[in-house]
This record gives structure tokens, sequence and C-alpha cells, in this order.
């Protein structure tokens, strides 16, 4: 029997959905609900994948290339602002073609060779399509950001039959990752006058990064030789 409580709380709920405005706002919502449950189903996808590599390379290398996975669902409002500059009407039609980052993930790194090493091996699995490659370590951008950006096309399976998705994946190292945390905060924040010596301080700081990683992966190179050659 349910409590004088339940009662009331199912009272309540009885009120709002008898309102024919807000069935018909859940209705029409419903379809926008739909391609986001899909886009965090194909982020589970690629985040097993990378958890499974990871696990691997722990088990047979006593090592781990991932050090961090991050995933998000893009908010609707980024969404809609998205399809707004580029001037397109927010169908959902339209934003399944022309938003490719709906479906987000960032992979953080130790090393810059893990980066091309775990991209590489993601890309080769047979279920995953390759639909842009973005290289802004081999080619910084000229504020300093490097990044590995892949799009991937990854299936997932519904009830009624097969849907490929689209997932951006941005690989990292750690020093990136902070270089580009702190400077999509600075980028908003600082005084328009001062806009030039903050964007020159980070663009330093993005080369003591380069520089840093660079050091950092010959030291792990040489560990890892020394612990070859030991053997
Ligand atoms: P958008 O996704 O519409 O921005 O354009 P695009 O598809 O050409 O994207 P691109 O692959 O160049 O970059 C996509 C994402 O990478 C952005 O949404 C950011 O998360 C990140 N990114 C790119 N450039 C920068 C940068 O200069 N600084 C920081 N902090 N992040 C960046
Ligand atoms: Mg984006």
């Amino acid at each position: 029997m349910p409590d004088n409580n339940q009662l009331a709380v199912q009272g309540s709920f009885d009120n709002i959905f008898s309102t024919d405005r807000t069935a018909e706002l859940l209705e029409s919502a419903k379809p926008f609900l739909e391609l986001m449950m899909q886009n965090e189903c194909a982020l589970r996808e690629i985040e097993t994948k990378l958890n499974v590599l990871n696990d691997e390379f722990s088990t047979m290398y006593n090592y781990n290339p991932i050090e961090t996975i991050k995933t998000r669902v893009k908010d609707p409002l980024s969404i809609v602002e998205k399809m707004k500059r580029k001037g397109i009407q927010p169908t959902i039609a339209n934003i399944e073609s022309s938003i490719n980052d709906i479906a987000g993930i960032r992979v953080i790194c130790s090393f810059p060779e893990d980066i091309y090493a775990i991209a590489d091996i993601l890309t080769m699995q047979d279920d995953i399509t390759l639909i842009r490659r973005k290289d802004y370590i081999a080619n910084p951008k000229p504020n300093g950001y490097r990044s590995l950006h892949l799009i991937l096309g990854i299936p997932i399976f519904l009830s009624t039959g097969k849907k490929v998705m689209k997932v951006e994946v941005q690989f990292r190292t750690i020093a990136m990752d902070f270089w580009a945390s702190l400077e999509h905060k600075l980028r908003y924040k600082h005084d328009i006058r001062k806009a030039e010596e903050i964007s020159a301080k980070l663009k330093d700081c993005a080369d003591a990064i380069t520089v840093l990683d660079e050091k950092m992966q010959d030291i792990h190179n040489q560990i890892v030789r020394e612990n070859r050659e030991e053997n």
C-alpha cells in the first residue's frame, strides 16, 4: 500500500502531465534526448576500448600509457549556439550531420609517443573509421595549442539496428592539457589591452612545455632501454 506521501507525489505528477503543453513539450524533446543518449553510448564504446588498451599495457608491460580519460556530451545550449554560428537550422538531422563533437573524449597521456601509439592502435580497430585527423602536435596552432584530434565513426547497436556515431577524440600529454585548460580560462578573462602581452606569455609557456615533454620522453625512453638491457 502506498503511504500518503507517495500519493501526494503521484498526485502532483498527474497534475503536471495533465497539462497538454507539457506532454507536447516532452514529446517534442524525445528525438533530441534520443540523440544525446546515442552519443553517450558511443562515448562509452570508445572509453571501453581505451580502458582495454590501458589494461593490456599495464598487464603486459607494467606501464599505463593513458593517465586520464575525460568524457562529455556537448550541452544543449552549446549545440544550439554552434548551429547558430554556422547559420544552420537546428533540426536533429542538421545537428547530426554538421556537428562532429557532440560526443567528446579527452585522452591524457604521459608522453607524446604514447599519443600516437594509442591513436594508431585505436584507429586500426576494424569497427572504427577515421573521419578526420588534425595533428596540432606536429603542426601547433599559432597560439601554441598542441593536441592530436581525431573524429572517429563508431557503431552502436540499438534495438532498431546499427547506427554509426561520430566521436571527437582529443589526445594530449599532461603538460599540454595543463596549458590548454589554463589558456581556455584566460582567453575570456583578461583586459583586451593586455591581450597581446598575455598571448605572448602563453606562447612562451607552450614552447617551454614542448621542451619539457621532449625531455621527459627522452628520460622515459632511456629507462625503458636500460631495463631491457638488464633483462
Ligand atoms: P570547433 O569544434 O567548431 O571549435 O572547430 P573544429 O572542428 O575546426 O575544431 P578543432 O579540431 O580545431 O578544435 C576542436 C576543439 O579543440 C575545441 O572545441 C577545443 O576543445 C580544442 N581547441 C582547439 N583549439 C584550441 C585552442 O587554441 N586552445 C584550447 N584551449 N583549446 C583548443
Ligand atoms: Mg569543438
